[in-house]
């Protein structure tokens, strides 16, 4: 098994935080000195790089937002001249401008190595053919997929997203081992295999790396089972590198292994910034350790979740993201998120795994209806059924009324990527 770890991952955890150390300190020093955004930050708040002698005072450095990302557009980040800077990409985000991040040499290099690692740990192996179906363009998902799988050696289908009746076509030629694909992609792919009259478990594939996007425990059921696969988590955000931050280890399934020697992570309340103990859920935030074009210092993420300690891996795991702040909905003083609603609607057995959370405005208050297709085989008194369970699973479960509709199977739009699951009528209706 060792010969197949990368050397930083036979470290022992001492070892580890050593050289963790001393490539905080030169990220804080390389921020300092390049990036103006960086030096006022750390003047304002009284404090050089060089106050950093253990891991814990990073505590004292300010964090970065992704508004400070945009005030700076385009390339306002970057620490290194701009002709060091090998590739740009950007994600677009909902409202405003997009936030850019730019790759030296060594950071795309450092990135394939992250994400070859990530495909191992998910059992990939040289000599296998990985479909990568995240899309390609200033998305990380498809360029970051297929950099790190030529890494590790493997053959890459670098078919991005769309056309999923050649997605299909694609995997029953070529007879690929591994695909990577948002999870809510793979449900449209499970569609167009049935339509194809394809049995989905008689495929090549072996294992899938999800991610992109919140999933559940339900979900991985749900594509195991119809795939016949191990589905496997792959977590990353473009501000920090792009997929292949953090990785769920095939053998353990417990969460995601953070590639704790590039990217160090805390999780803090997210209303008071107060860094939580490990096993504390809140919210994930990111350092770079040997980014070159773009160090990131404190980066809050929005996502949610839980530091724990390394199992299959020496590094630290981060507990599958429930959901991000932005996603969160506030009904009536009740906190919800759509991966709440994911696993009630994968446990409802008239209902498919489609479903789509529409908010509206009834008065003054924000009301929620979940949209769920009904399966095909489903009768009309199933689909009743199935609307009065989700309804009370949900008032049981997360504690709020909630209207469900249950609609005909194939109505709801189909994923392509991302999935947005949350369609917000409300300033519609003001
Ligand atoms: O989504 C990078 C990526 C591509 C990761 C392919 C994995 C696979 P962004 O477009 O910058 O980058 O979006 C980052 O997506 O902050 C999370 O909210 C969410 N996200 C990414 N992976 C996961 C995951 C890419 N495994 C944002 N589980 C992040 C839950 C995820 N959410």
């Amino acid at each position: 098994m060792s010969a197949l770890l990368d050397a930083s991952e036979r470290l022992g955890r001492d070892e580890l935080e050593a050289l963790q150390l001393e490539r905080l300190r030169a990220t804080l020093r390389h921020a300092y000195d390049n990036v103006a955004f960086y030096r006022a930050a750390f003047d304002k708040a009284g404090i050089r790089p060089e106050d950093c002698r253990t891991l814990a005072d990073l505590a004292r450095f300010p964090f970065t937002a992704k508004a400070d990302l945009r005030e700076n557009y385009p390339f306002g980040m970057f620490a290194v001249p701009e002709e060091q800077v090998r590739r740009i990409h950007a994600s677009s985000g909902t409202t405003g401008r997009p936030t850019v991040v730019g790759y030296t040499d060594r950071d795309l290099d450092t990135w394939a190595d992250v994400v070859a690692r990530s495909i191992r740990a998910a059992g990939g192996r040289p000599g296998h053919k990985v479909h990568v179906a995240y899309g390609y363009g200033l998305f990380t998902g498809g360029l970051g997929a297929h950099y790190g799988a030529e890494r590790l050696g493997c053959t890459v289908i670098p078919a991005s997203g769309g056309m999923t009746a050649r997605q299909v076509q694609l995997i029953q030629d070529f007879r690929p081992e591994i695909i990577m694909i948002t999870p809510s992609y793979m449900l449209t792919l499970l569609d167009e295999f049935e339509r194809q009259g394809v049995d989905p478990r008689t495929t090549s594939l072996k294992v899938g790396i999800f991610g992109a996007e919140p999933w559940t425990e339900a979900m991985r059921r749900e594509i195991e089972e119809r795939f016949a696969i191990d589905a496997v988590d792959i977590y990353g955000l473009s501000e920090v590198m792009g997929p292949g931050v953090a990785q769920e280890c095939v053998e353990t399934k417990d969460g995601l292994h953070i590639w704790e020697d590039h990217f160090y992570p805390e999780v803090v309340d997210p209303f008071t910034g107060e860094v939580l103990p490990d096993g504390e859920e809140g919210e994930l935030v990111f350092t770079s350790l040997t980014k070159e074009a773009m160090p990131v210092i404190r980066y809050r993420t929005r996502d949610l979740t839980r530091l724990l300690p390394g199992t299959a891996r020496v590094f630290r795991r981060m507990e599958k993201v429930t959901g991000r702040s932005d996603d969160m909905v506030i009904l009536r003083g009740v906190n919800l998120f759509p991966t709440q609603i994911e696993e009630i609607v994968l446990r409802t057995p008239s209902a498919a795994p489609h479903f789509q959370l529409r908010l509206t405005r009834e008065g003054r208050l924000d009301a929620l209806t979940v949209r769920a297709e009904a399966r095909p085989e489903a009768t009309p008194e199933q689909r009743t059924a199935a609307a009065a369970s989700i309804a009370a699973a949900v008032k049981d479960g997360v504690g709020v009324s909630v209207a469900v509709e249950i609609v005909d199977p194939e109505t709801l739009e189909r994923s392509v990527g991302k999935l947005k699951r949350i369609v917000d009528l409300r300033d519609a209706m003001r």
